[in-house]
């Protein structure tokens, strides 16, 4: 099958985290099609022998059901202390390995896992790698669906950002695993201060959580077509 640059670097970057991965791991199992390519690999890995007793902990219902296809044991959060390793992907990456997450929709349960992790290892090809989060593409935030509306236009009033309600092609608002909507907020300059914006936004009651991943990256899986390097 052919498959074009971009899933080949993606599975490259996927393929260097499995090498991170040890039998007796639980796991933290990220969402996109970059953490797709490392959940396959998992699975063949498992199937054949090569890892033994290893358990995920899914972001996503989407990343659960192909662990589940792929014969990869499940658990969750609330029955183990804590995970040995997270693998996910990222929008964007920072020089100082900050991240915008959430454009696969998933950046709630995402948070709530790799903050329990005791390593979390980003896997991205080169196009992710940014001066500036924010240069590339939207911020996606969760919001509450109660007065979204009135949320969306609170995201407006912060400086710099443009916001909208995220919506299907059908003209209805996105559903997220848990519940909430999504906004995407564009900032034309990139985003000056994330610390100070992630706190904001974490202060406002109407969000209930946002894609930056500030400090939260133990190193980055970078795939380009030189190779692989770790950041
Ligand atoms: C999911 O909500 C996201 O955080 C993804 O990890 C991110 O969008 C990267 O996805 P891709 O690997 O598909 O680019």
């Amino acid at each position: 099958m052919m498959i074009d640059k971009q899933a080949q670097l993606k599975q490259a970057a996927a393929r260097h985290a499995l090498s991170l991965v040890k039998d007796d791991m639980i796991l933290g199992l990220g969402t996109g099609s970059t953490t797709a390519f490392f959940i396959d690999f998992l699975g063949e890995a498992l199937q054949s022998g090569r890892l033994k007793n290893i358990v995920g902990v899914p972001t996503s219902e989407r990343t659960a059901q192909r662990a589940r296809e792929l014969g990869i044991p499940l658990t969750t959060l609330d029955q183990v202390d804590y995970l040995h390793l997270a693998v996910d992907g990222a929008d964007e990456v920072d020089p100082d390995l900050n991240l915008i997450k959430g454009l696969g929709k998933a950046l709630l349960r995402e948070k709530l896992v790799e903050v329990h992790a005791r390593q979390f290892w980003v896997i991205v090809d080169e196009r992710k790698l940014v001066a500036r989060l924010g240069e590339r593409g939207p911020l996606p935030v969760e919001i509450l669906p109660f007065a979204h509306e009135a949320t969306v236009r609170w995201l407006n009033g912060l400086s710099g950002c443009r916001a909208e309600l995220w919506l299907r092609e059908d003209g209805e608002p996105w559903v997220t695993d848990n519940g909430h909507y999504l906004a995407r907020c564009w900032f034309e300059a990139g985003i000056s201060d994330p610390e100070t914006l992630g706190r904001t936004l974490n202060n406002w009651p109407g969000v209930i959580e946002h894609g930056l991943f500030l400090g939260m990256a133990s190193g980055v899986i970078v795939a380009s077509a030189d190779g692989v390097r770790v950041l």
